[in-house]
């Protein structure tokens, strides 16, 4: 059991700091990373049978994906197995993907099938693969698994969140590349009582739960563990004994976090039952993929709420045709204004995610944590650590990883305004495991003050 005043015992050393962030092959992490689902790509961007080959950079992998003839996928190595150069050069034709250079052709399992700068006698494209990693398509998104060596074959079922599972009209996906280490990128996620400084904004908040977070400033952290991570919570004191804010999210293995946002709409006309989430994939050691998630569960999404400048996402803000790298980014301090900052908002910086983006690549491309000082509301974020360092060492020894499963594929998270001290869990269980889910009320705890 751990609470507050042990949080300084739990600090990272410098190796634990290495070996939970960097994601090559062959790393630990890597390993771990490696049995799980990948998001790589939006399914968009592979438009039609035999368009144009896409470039993905994943896990410190350079990848090329295309869509063959019969509308398959292929994720391959980037380099012709011939003389490497990049097969994202080549020509998408006739269920294959040809390099340029000297016409090798290979399928979507990475098998060469035409070798046609040879004279038959010397043809041995039988013997000549490059790798190809199974993917599969859901919620409009293009997911690879990696597992190589012991761990190819081993994917584990399809990562059939809620959200994946609805329709185009009621869900929003969207992404954008952070430059740093993905870590720290999840960790800044799942902290919730940042969202009450780093996105404040002074005079004029939102309306309803959105606008209460943002005005308290302190919350109790609790954590329970489960099956595909760990269900939390933060609850916010209100005044004047109106009780406490809860908000409660989920984070899932390895690197997916679940939130409750229907207190974005609760003074809005028109009420919806929407829900949100994040997932922080590697690119390489020093670079991230965020991924933005929301879906609506009753009426369908409006252009509103597709229009992302409000978080610092979308077009305006996300330059998609570089990379999906942020036009504001350290380069140009992430368009910070004093005067805004003097005058209007905490940071100044605008768009909530752009936000996010400057406190996390500020952090440097990984953090070291060896030095940090960690506080009660930091839970979460050390629950996340502590699960990622034993599944690291559980498939180190040759075990399943954990959350690899279906577990997680009805959870919501839910905020609420509860009367101080209820057991938050017991009060919103029902909405937040709707199919019925695992007994949390007695998982063990992380921070509760008994
Ligand atoms: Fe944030």
């Amino acid at each position: 059991m751990v609470d507050a005043a042990h949080v300084k015992d739990v600090r990272l050393t410098a190796d634990e700091n290495e070996t939970i962030t960097r994601v090559g092959p062959g790393t630990p992490m890597g390993e771990l990373m490696r049995r799980y689902w990948q998001p790589v790509l939006s399914s968009s961007e592979l438009p039609e049978p035999d368009c144009a080959p896409v470039r993905v950079r994943i896990l410190g992998e350079d990848l090329v994906a295309f869509r063959d003839t019969s509308g398959r996928i292929g994720l391959l190595t980037e380099f012709c197995a011939h003389r490497r150069t990049s097969l994202w050069l080549g020509r998408n034709e006739e269920d294959g993907l040809r390099c340029v250079f000297h016409g090798w052709k290979y399928d979507i399992t990475g098998q060469c099938v035409d070798m046609p700068n040879v004279l038959p006698e010397y043809d041995f494209k039988e013997r000549v693969t490059v790798r190809a990693y199974p993917t599969q398509e859901l919620g409009g998104v293009i997911w690879a698994y990696m597992g190589w060596g012991v761990a190819k074959g081993k994917q584990p079922p399809p990562p059939n969140f809620e959200w994946t599972r609805q329709p185009e009209s009621h869900l929003h996906v969207s992404r954008s590349l952070q430059e740093c280490n993905w870590l720290q990128a999840l960790e800044a996620g799942i902290d919730s009582i940042h969202t009450s400084f780093l996105h404040r904004r002074f005079g004029g908040n939102r309306p309803g739960l959105a606008g209460i977070r943002a005005q308290a400033t302190a919350a109790r952290l609790e954590v329970r563990l489960a099956p595909y991570g760990y269900a939390y919570a933060s609850s916010r004191p209100m005044s004047e004994g109106k009780g406490d804010y809860v908000r409660t999210y989920h984070y899932v293995m390895p690197f997916h976090q679940i939130r409750a946002i229907q207190g974005e709409t609760e003074d809005s006309a028109v009420r919806k039952f929407k829900i949100a989430g994040h997932m922080w994939v590697p690119v390489d050691d020093h670079n991230c993929m965020v991924w933005n998630w929301y879906y609506s569960l009753d009426l369908p999404l409006d252009d509103d709420e597709r229009d992302e400048g409000f978080w610092g996402n979308g077009p305006r803000f996300v330059d998609a045709q570089n990379g999906f790298r942020s036009f504001l980014n350290k380069g140009n301090d992430w368009g910070i204004d004093r005067e805004v900052q003097k005058h209007e908002t905490f940071s100044g910086i605008e768009g909530v995610n752009q936000q996010d983006r400057a406190v996390q690549e500020a952090m440097g491309p990984i953090v070291d944590r060896s030095h940090e000082h960690l506080s009660h509301t930091d839970m979460a974020v050390f629950a996340a650590r502590r699960l990622l360092l034993d599944a690291i060492q559980t498939v180190a020894d040759g075990g399943a990883p954990p959350g690899a499963d279906e577990s997680y594929y009805d959870i919501r998270a839910i905020e609420k305004l509860l009367p101080t001290d209820a057991d938050w869990m017991e009060e919103l269980k029902d909405q937040m495991y709707p199919k019925g889910g695992p007994d949390l009320a007695s998982a063990p705890a992380l921070g509760r003050q008994e």
